[in-house]
């Protein structure tokens, strides 16, 4: 798709995945209304859009209709990312997480019909599959979500599709399987690699929970961002893909992968309770993402986490050793 000209709306634009796609897509030249209420995400994530005069950035609440309303008018598409992004933030507080994921899809897709938004792309999450047993995953598996936010994820899918079936909406949501890269936060509320980079950096020794055989199918950002690009242009009837790497590591050979390549294998692997609502394995079939949007992942995890550690050593003038 020619993004020329196009009005874009990034909901949750200052947070790890929203800020990313909004410099990709000012970029191409199109013109980009980043809204966010700051709960998780960081202004200094959009310090490059910023200085781009194609991009506006609203403070607000996307629970808050008539804020919406007022955002959305003449715009071609919506990326929803805002949301409750944590599973164990949502163990501890489950209403809230259903409160802005789901009140929050509700609101977008309402703002969308009355403002006759062109399309909405929502980040659905693999948190909707619970412990399914059968790896790797397809869309049409059963979804028994073991988390409040995986509930919620769900939830709003189903939204996603309903309001496609009734108004015809163009909806498409995209099932991540534990996005990683560049801007991702460094808390104990975010994904492993983030938190076992900061240990890195610091020169800690990393913790599992669990014994360290459950498994993820991480993805890169970049191919979750070429995901979120083809989907702009995919004639879309409220469907769903998994957007994944096809590359299942256990945090055992994660954690290793990690100290090899930053040459810190002095440092020591610890294991810890496993955390409530964890999946044990997740691993995507991606065969219809790249047969209807034409998806082609380009990164392994070894190929992600070596750009990703060039990319924090450049930004942040960092030296950590980076040996592939
Ligand atoms: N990162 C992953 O591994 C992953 C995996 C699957 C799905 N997802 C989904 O992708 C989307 C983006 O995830 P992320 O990792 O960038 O998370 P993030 O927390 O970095 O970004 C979410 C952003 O939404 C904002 N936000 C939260 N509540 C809001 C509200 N009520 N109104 C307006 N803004 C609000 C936050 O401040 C934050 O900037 C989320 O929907 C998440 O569920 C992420």
């Amino acid at each position: 798709m020619d993004f020329k000209e196009k009005r874009i709306l990034i909901t949750g634009a200052a947070g790890f995945i929203g800020s990313n796609l909004t410099d990709d897509l000012l970029e191409k030249g199109a013109v980009v209304i980043g809204i966010d209420n700051l709960f998780n995400g960081r202004l200094e994530n959009l310090s490059g859009a910023f200085k781009n005069s194609n991009f506006e950035f609203h403070k607000g609440d996307v629970r808050d209709l008539n804020f919406l309303l007022d955002v959305f008018k003449d715009v071609d598409i919506v990326y929803h990312f805002a949301a409750f992004s944590s599973v164990p933030l949502s163990i501890e507080m489950p209403a809230n997480c259903n409160d802005v994921n789901v009140n929050g899809v509700l609101n977008v897709l309402n703002a969308a019909r009355k403002e006759n938004v062109d399309k909405i792309i929502y980040s659905s999450s693999s948190s909707v599959y619970g412990d399914i047993l059968a790896l790797p995953v397809r869309e049409d598996m059963p979804r028994v979500p073991i988390s409040p936010y995986g509930a919620s994820k769900l939830a709003c899918e189903a939204y996603m599709h309903a309001f496609h079936h009734v108004y015809g909406l163009k909806t498409i949501s995209l099932r991540y399987f534990n996005v990683f890269g560049p801007r991702q936060k460094d808390s104990p509320y975010s994904g492993v690699i983030a938190i076992w980079l900061g240990n890195i950096l610091r020169n800690e020794d990393l913790t599992i929970n669990g014994d360290g055989t459950i498994s993820r199918d991480y993805t890169y950002i970049k191919d979750v961002i070429q995901a979120n690009l083809l989907a702009a242009e995919y004639d879309t009837g409220g469907e769903i893909f998994n957007i994944g790497a096809e590359s299942p590591i256990s945090l055992t050979d994660l954690a290793n992968l990690m100290l090899k390549l930053t040459s810190k294998s002095n440092l020591k692997i610890y294991y810890s309770d496993p955390r409530p609502g964890d999946i044990i394995h997740s691993y995507a079939d991606i065969t219809a993402a790249k047969q209807k949007l034409q998806f082609d992942p380009k990164y392994n995890q070894e190929q992600g986490l070596l750009d990703y550690f060039k990319w924090y050593n450049f930004t942040y003038k960092t030296n950590l050793k980076i040996s592939p």
